[in-house]
């Protein structure tokens, strides 16, 4: 399973690439507006850093609009991913892109047929936002697990990027239920290697090994 990491922070990219934990990277407009930098000398330092796929977002709402930006985005490097929101130009755009040989990740998924619709205008990648459809007080993970069937069921090759993540359950159950990718927060992230047992556990080994010394 790839985890990407969910922020625009170069700070927090760096960490996580030292934990040898960032498979990728996903970005959007509200990440990018947190940072202090202007958002285009943000991207070109991510897309620099990153060895790993980089999700970057138009802002265009038309497909013309969407596929200049994409263009544009797609000349920053190679691992360039250009992230088009699931609306019917989004998917006029991602069949245009796909011919381009432009990677895509169409976000803003709520539900498993737009995964398949994403699909089959020839998308790289999904990104079905679980968190948001949690806080709505409906089952997130559900959505994966309809994708996942689907995509096998046909063959797709596009793979699924869970989004939304909110705490190291929702990252548990997307490998049970064998979802390609995880794009996680860095608090979340670093909550995967913490267990207040491991705490506990250590504290006692030391104090353990300091009675022997005495
Ligand atoms: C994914 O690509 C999105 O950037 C992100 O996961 C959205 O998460 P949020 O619902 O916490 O804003």
């Amino acid at each position: 399973m790839n985890f990407f990491i969910d922020t625009a922070n170069i700070e927090e990219i760096k960490k996580g690439i030292e934990l040898g934990l960032v498979d990728g990277v996903t970005t959007n407009p509200t990440l990018l507006s947190k940072e202090k930098k202007d958002p285009e000398s943000t991207i070109k330092e991510i897309v620099a850093l990153v060895e790993g796929p980089v999700s970057l977002e138009v802002i265009s709402t038309d497909s013309k609009g969407m596929c200049d930006e994409a263009r544009k985005l797609s000349t920053l490097g190679p691992n360039v991913v250009v992230k088009v929101p699931m609306t019917e130009e989004g998917i006029k755009t991602v069949r245009i892109l796909s011919q381009e040989g432009i990677k895509t990740n169409v976000t803003l998924i709520f539900q498993p047929v737009q995964s398949l619709i994403a699909a089959k205008a020839g998308a790289t990648y999904v990104s079905p936002f679980i968190g948001r459809i949690d806080d709505i007080s409906a089952r997130g993970m559900d959505i994966v697990e309809d994708t996942l069937t689907i995509f096998s069921n046909y063959g797709f090759e596009t793979e699924i990027i869970v989004a939304s993540i909110r705490s190291p359950l929702h990252v548990l159950q997307a490998a049970t239920i064998g979802a390609d990718i995880a794009t996680i927060p860095f608090n979340v992230l670093r909550q995967l290697m913490n267990h207040p047992l491991t705490d506990i556990g250590l504290e006692r080994f030391l104090k353990d090994w300091d009675n022997i010394k005495k």
